[in-house]
């Protein structure tokens, strides 16, 4: 894909085009809003993100200002700059409408700051924001590019907090990519029309001007590879329910295959504390707790040690925080992977729905 649409019901780049149907790259950058309390000067940020978003996922030539002007782009995507699958997703976050631009009575119900969570192990310097913007593309250029327009039009108005870029792998050798701890990572995702039914709030309960966004939760997770290349494939096989070389579940052939728990009720196949059993029972009753996953692995270089300072920058889409991501976060808090794991930050954002069209911009209906 080389285009998505800027405009319409829902941003792009949440499902795009099947659940686990992704770009091969990403930068999530997370904003706080520094240009004081007007609740106009915010609205003119939204403006110029959306102007921004819907001239760089478009792509085209910059206009050219002449030898003794600033020029206008960066040129790291040469003079035509080409759409490349680019999408830009603006999310909010809890604290934009705390009292600074008197926005408290709009916010999504259901919005509030990430909790901790057990075992997680928090720096605040990776955590919340006002503003969380994904970038995603074909190349890492196309992301580069995109966060430095962003930069140098919105300068004086956000300061970024934290910044991670991410990559996801090509089928090797098939289906759906790899996480860095070697497995099939979003197999089992919602498709067909259960996606949207999912993800996006249609609540008459939520304010009139979220209708069409979703909620999004972004866990920026280390994997402790070192360790992990140490247990055996056994280990590692039941610790997620599924084959490490096919993603196949363990009572099953191949990757898309359906795991069977009614078959299986003490486990001893799946483990009843797998961490696909434990995420997703596959009972009526927890049918929606569902979310689509659309994660990236990120690389950060070495620690102090020497160790690999790499993991997972999970990403989740919901119509409903509690009903969905933290009814299945508080089932796996448990599970054995966690020695293998190293929660560190993250937030919870709302995606509001699209701008409409030309004359429309992110968040309108909050004015
Ligand atoms: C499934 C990896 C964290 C929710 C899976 C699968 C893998 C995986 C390999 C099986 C293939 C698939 O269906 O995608 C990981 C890793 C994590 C992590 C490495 C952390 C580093 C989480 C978290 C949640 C979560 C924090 C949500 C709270 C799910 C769900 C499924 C799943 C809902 C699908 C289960 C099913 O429907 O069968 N994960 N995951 N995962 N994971 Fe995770």
């Amino acid at each position: 894909h080389a285009t998505y649409p800027f405009h319409g019901e829902h941003q792009s780049g949440i499902l795009t085009p099947g659940p686990s149907d992704k770009q091969d790259f990403t930068g999530v950058v997370a904003y706080d809003v520094v240009s004081g309390t007007s609740r106009a000067g915010l609205q003119d940020l939204l403006k110029t993100l959306t102007t921004r978003g819907r001239m760089l996922t478009a792509g085209g030539a910059f206009p050219d200002l002449g030898p003794s002007q600033t020029p206008a782009d960066s040129d790291v995507l040469g003079p035509n700059v080409p759409a490349d699958g680019l999408t830009v997703a603006v999310g909010f976050g809890a604290t934009l409408f705390d009292d600074r631009f008197g926005l408290a009575g709009r916010k999504p119900l259901k919005l509030k700051e990430m909790p901790p969570f057990p075992n997680d192990s928090l720096d605040p310097a990776w955590l919340h924001g006002d503003l969380l913007v994904q970038f995603c593309a074909n190349h890492p250029d196309a992301v580069h590019h995109a966060m430095r327009d962003v930069a140098r039009h919105t300068r004086g108005a956000i300061q970024p907090r934290w910044k991670i870029e991410g990559y996801s792998s090509p089928p090797r050798p098939s289906g759906t990519s790899r996480n860095l701890l070697g497995f099939k990572d979003g197999t089992a995702n919602p498709t067909g029309s259960l996606a949207p039914d999912l993800v996006w709030v249609y609540d008459p309960k939520e304010p009139a001007w979220a209708q069409g966004g979703t909620y999004q939760v972004v866990r920026l997770i280390r994997m402790l590879v070192e360790f992990w290349d140490r247990v055996s494939i056994n280990e590692q096989e039941t610790m997620f329910g599924r084959r490490r070389d096919s993603g196949a579940p363990l009572d099953g052939t191949s990757e898309f295959d359906a795991p069977n728990y009614k078959k299986d009720p003490d486990g001893n196949v799946i483990p009843l504390n797998s961490h696909i059993r434990l995420a997703n029972p596959r009972t009526h009753a927890t049918a929606d707790q569902r979310m689509i996953r659309r994660s990236y692995n990120y690389d950060l270089g070495i620690d102090l040690n020497g160790n690999m300072q790499a993991g997972h920058i999970f990403i989740a889409y919901q119509q409903d925080l509690e009903r969905q991501f933290e009814t299945v976060q508080r089932r796996l808090i448990n599970e054995p992977l966690i020695d293998y794991v190293q929660p560190f930050g993250g937030g919870y954002f709302f995606v509001p729905p699209a701008a409409r069209d030309a004359s429309d911009h992110l968040g309108s209906g909050l004015f």
